[in-house]
């Protein structure tokens, strides 16, 4: 269906609902068929007015801050997965009134937080993160597992049995990963941590499962977690952002100017990599544009694309079109629904793209926008 660009405005994050239920689907047969949890990570995926819809499919949530643990009890209506790389003492108290399970980064907050998780009056279960020394991510920025990382106990600061109290393992060192890696990750965790896993409920095995992508193998991911909680009598928790809403929007935007820098034709836009994509500056990478190539061809109209802030790099080179662009052109960037929205700022005092839905019928529904307050609000 032929998408009405005049009844978005521009710039807007747009999440297509079917593209989404075909996501959650897919992770639901995933959770039925291998017995695990599969829980959304809001860092990932914070697009809380779909929600409801997700607590359809999915086993609940996770949060990694406070304000993370509240939406997801405010909009979902469930209790959070809380990871944290250390707690703040003045949010504590509140964190166990979103928590149904609390994880430590170190024995040292556990030592510090466990007596009042025991004295508290509903039932938090306890984990520890732990690093089992190895990922395969290239880069480093996303790498847990790096040498000196502060994500998770090493073996060698955990004993034969697991502390008091503690009822689950928690690793996370997979990126946009398939169960391939998980597999040859499993090993390192098995090796050092097997003899406690023995002794715990639960393992949670982070995020990075990138089971919505093309040619991930279910199969193959549903029999390792099989095999994990038939060898350990263990409940496995996967806790993937990216792979919710992965493919299931994208970002409208349009062209403001043409300019010709020396022979360079640079079309600026009305949104900004810095400060509405900045994963593509960060990552870096390319993201792809409707209806373009994301490289120079010949014969074609090539194009730099430009943000609209000061910032010299905020530009992505080079993308073709089959036509030439002109000022009030849509340009639509793919796949902008995780981990975008979560990371925009207002940078230079741009505004923030709109957030809505495109209906199954084709229709679009605006949820937000925003103005003046909301950059004002910041500073
Ligand atoms: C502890 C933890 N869990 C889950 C996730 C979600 O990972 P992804 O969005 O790659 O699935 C992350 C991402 O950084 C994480 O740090």
């Amino acid at each position: 269906m032929a998408i009405d660009f005049s009844s978005i405005p521009s710039p807007a994050f747009v999440l297509e609902e079917k593209l989404l239920k075909n996501n959650l689907e897919l992770l639901k047969s995933v959770q039925d068929r291998s017995g695990a949890e599969i829980i959304v990570a809001l860092k990932g995926f914070s697009f809380y007015s779909k929600f409801p819809l997700v607590k359809q499919y999915l086993s609940g949530a996770t949060a990694s801050s406070l304000n993370e643990a509240r939406l997801i009890v405010e909009e979902m209506g469930v209790l959070a997965h809380t990871y944290c790389p250390a707690y703040k003492e003045e949010e504590f108290d509140q964190m166990m009134e979103y928590s149904s399970h609390i994880t430590f980064n170190s024995l040292n907050q556990y030592e510090k937080y466990k007596d009042k998780v025991k004295a508290f009056p509903r039932k938090i279960s306890m984990g520890l993160r732990i690093n089992p020394e190895y990922a395969e991510v290239e880069v480093d920025m996303y790498n847990p597992a790096i040498k000196g990382s502060r994500l998770g106990i090493t073996r060698n600061l955990l004993g034969d049995t697991l502390p008091e109290g503690i009822e689950g393992l928690h690793s996370h060192t997979l990126c946009e990963n398939d169960s391939y890696v998980l597999e040859r990750t499993l090993v390192h965790i098995e090796g050092k941590f097997g003899h406690l896993l023995h002794q715990a409920k639960w393992l949670n095995l982070g995020g990075g499962h990138l089971m919505t992508r093309k040619g991930y193998d279910h199969e193959h991911l549903i029999g390792l977690i099989q095999n994990l909680k038939a060898k350990y009598n263990i409940e496995v928790i996967l806790e993937p952002g990216s792979a919710i809403g992965w493919e299931t929007g994208f970002l409208r935007s349009k062209v403001l100017d043409i300019v010709d820098s020396l022979g360079v034709k640079i079309a600026i836009l009305d949104v900004s990599f810095a400060a509405h994509m900045p994963d593509t500056l960060e990552m870096p990478y390319k993201p792809k544009v409707w209806g373009a190539e994301s490289e120079a061809v010949e014969g074609k109209f090539v194009y730099r694309l430009g943000g609209m802030t000061c910032l010299a790099g905020d530009y992505m080179s080079e993308y073709s079109f089959d036509q030439e662009l002109k000022e009030g052109d849509t340009i639509v960037f793919n796949d902008m629904i995780h981990y975008t929205m979560v990371k925009t700022t207002t940078f230079n005092g741009v505004g923030l793209p709109s957030i809505g839905v495109l209906r199954e019928d084709g229709s679009f529904e605006l949820l937000k926008s925003f103005g003046y307050e909301t950059f004002k609000d910041r500073l």
